[in-house]
């Protein structure tokens, strides 16, 4: 059996696991919780710093035309005017009277009631919320109206009207998500995104700052840095890993969408008249081999993209790559063609030029980029949802017993492989299984155990993605010298020498 077919149960599970090995805690828990931020345990960070290494190095370090960068959190708040996330970086919402709620109008929609045939009003749901909740809804709606005796007609309710579309009248007559009595909900009113601050002493507006919602402006604004100090020529790309903040209304489904979190960005600059739709059909298919290389089914990626009509008027293209995540498929990996329209803005609002001289074609222009973005924490979340796995093992007894695993690449696991003693209490086992350790620990991040019977050791490791389990038993000692090596998927066993298990090692972790 592979991951449970609910997939809200496997959710809870992640949570679960996440919390109980020490992945992910929600932030702030002695005080409740702080909805929509989170906290990164000792095996979450290593994970973490896992998925942005192999990103860093296979993006910037193993490439010659992307040089890296790591701008400012807070940056002149000018950029952000410039940028239009001053005066655009908002989303739609609706306000409960009642409830003091808030939802965002393209994830609330007004479904129809309709009594003894009769259309009577709306029930307002949240994008996702079941059948049995819109009937509860709808009955409540009845009830309200005093007319407990009404037959209701369920097969209405599957109509929908969008939040954003319904008219004041319609307003008027719905019942809201969380509301006892019907017209408690606003028209949609614009709510900013962007985390502020001040900067210095004054508290005055001028004093006004942003924490970065993306930081892909960050790469903009040095990006005649890199050309002047840099060795750079057309196409170029410059990446960054870093934190960035939305005011997001509705955090939910764990890690998915918070208010801090993290990006993986490339600003790829090319030429205008560069076959920019070549280029971007090229930049997908190596962002998704990467998802792939990380342990990332390719089955589980799909492609979305955006209608020409939805489109903002800087954008020429844009297509997310889609991963199936335990609340269903949604974008973890967004890949645009921007045109010139943001060193544009820099170059209108700074004064200064954004031109770069092309050697090759003899020519001055401001380029074009592409840019492929990617959530550091999307990222962990797929890996995990991919990884999960429930199975039955033999125990120790040889008995099936059931297991769960988490079946992470060995480049991303937080820990590459664990040495255990077979007995704890015979020192020549202890002492050769602690110098394996410390050898081996000196490439990789690796776990020594020896306590408990040898099974229960494994299946801690395999609960928390080790790949490799590597026993020291009276063999090593007393006659060749070899370790047994564990496969954590397969659960076979094979014997090896220390060098030749540090050659597999090196070429499963490292490539
Ligand atoms: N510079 C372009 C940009 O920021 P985006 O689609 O808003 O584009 C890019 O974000 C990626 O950042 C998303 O595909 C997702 O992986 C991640 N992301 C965006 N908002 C997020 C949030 N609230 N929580 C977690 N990850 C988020």
């Amino acid at each position: 059996m592979t991951a449970p077919a609910n997939n809200d149960g496997l959710m809870e599970e992640l949570v679960g696991l996440c919390k109980r090995r020490g992945f992910i805690f929600p932030s702030s828990e002695i005080y409740g919780g702080y909805n929509g931020f989170f906290d990164y345990g000792p095996l979450g960070v290593e994970l973490r710093n896992n998925i942005k290494h192999a990103w860093w190095r296979d993006f910037v370090q193993r490439r010659d035309d992307i040089e890296g960068l790591d701008s400012s959190i807070i940056m002149h708040p000018a950029i952000w005017k410039a940028s239009g996330h001053v005066d655009g970086f908002s989303d739609p919402m609706i306000d409960c009277k009642e409830s003091k709620l808030r939802y965002r109008a393209d994830q609330l929609f007004f479904h129809p009631v309709v009594l003894d045939g009769e259309s009577v009003g709306y029930v307002a749901l949240v994008e996702g919320a079941g059948a049995a909740e819109q009937i509860k809804r709808a009955k409540k709606l009845r009830d309200l109206l005093d007319r407990k005796q009404s037959t209701l007609d369920e097969a209405q309710l599957a109509g929908t009207v969008e939040a954003a579309e319904a008219s004041a009248e319609q307003r008027e007559q719905t019942l809201g998500p969380d509301a006892t009595a019907a017209g408690t909900l606003t028209e949609p009113r614009e709510f900013k995104l962007m985390f502020e601050t001040k900067v210095g002493p004054l508290a005055d507006d001028s004093a006004t700052a942003y924490l970065r919602p993306e930081t892909a402006q960050g790469i903009f604004a040095n990006y005649k840095n890199v050309v002047d100090t840099g060795r750079v020529k057309i196409p170029f790309g410059i990446a960054q890993i870093g934190k960035a903040f939305r005011n997001e209304i509705t955090p939910r489904n764990f890690i998915f969408r918070s208010r801090e979190f993290e990006q993986m960005e490339i600003e790829y600059f090319i030429a205008p008249e560069a076959d920019w739709q070549g280029l971007h059909r090229q930049w997908l298919d190596t962002c998704i081999d990467w998802l792939v290389s990380i342990g990332l089914p390719r089955e589980s990626i799909t492609e979305d993209v955006h209608p020409q009509d939805k489109l903002a008027f800087y954008s020429r293209a844009t297509t997310d790559l889609m991963f199936h995540f335990p609340h269903g498929e949604q974008e973890l990996w967004g890949i645009a063609c921007r045109s010139d329209y943001d060193l544009n803005q820099h170059q209108e609002h700074s004064g200064k030029s954004m031109e770069i001289f092309d050697e090759a074609a003899k020519a001055k222009y401001v380029p074009h980029v592409i840019e492929p973005s990617l959530g550091v924490d999307r990222t962990l979340l797929a890996i995990l949802s991919a990884a999960y796995t429930e199975d039955e093992v033999p125990n120790d007894k040889g008995k099936a017993e059931k297991r769960t695993l988490l079946k992470f690449h060995p480049r991303i696991a937080p820990y590459k492989a664990a040495v255990f003693p077979l007995l704890k209490n015979k020192p020549e086992l202890v002492e050769r299984a602690r110098a394996l350790y410390e050898r081996l620990q000196k490439r990789w991040n690796v776990f020594y155990d020896a306590s408990g019977a040898i099974g229960r050791r494994y299946r801690r490791q395999d609960e928390i993605g080790t790949p490799f389990g590597i026993t020291i038993d009276f063999d090593t000692i007393e006659k060749d010298g070899t370790v047994t090596l564990r496969d954590r998927d397969s659960c076979e066993q094979r014997r090896l020498s220390e060098d030749e298990l540090i050659t597999f090692l090196d070429e499963q972790i490292d490539g």
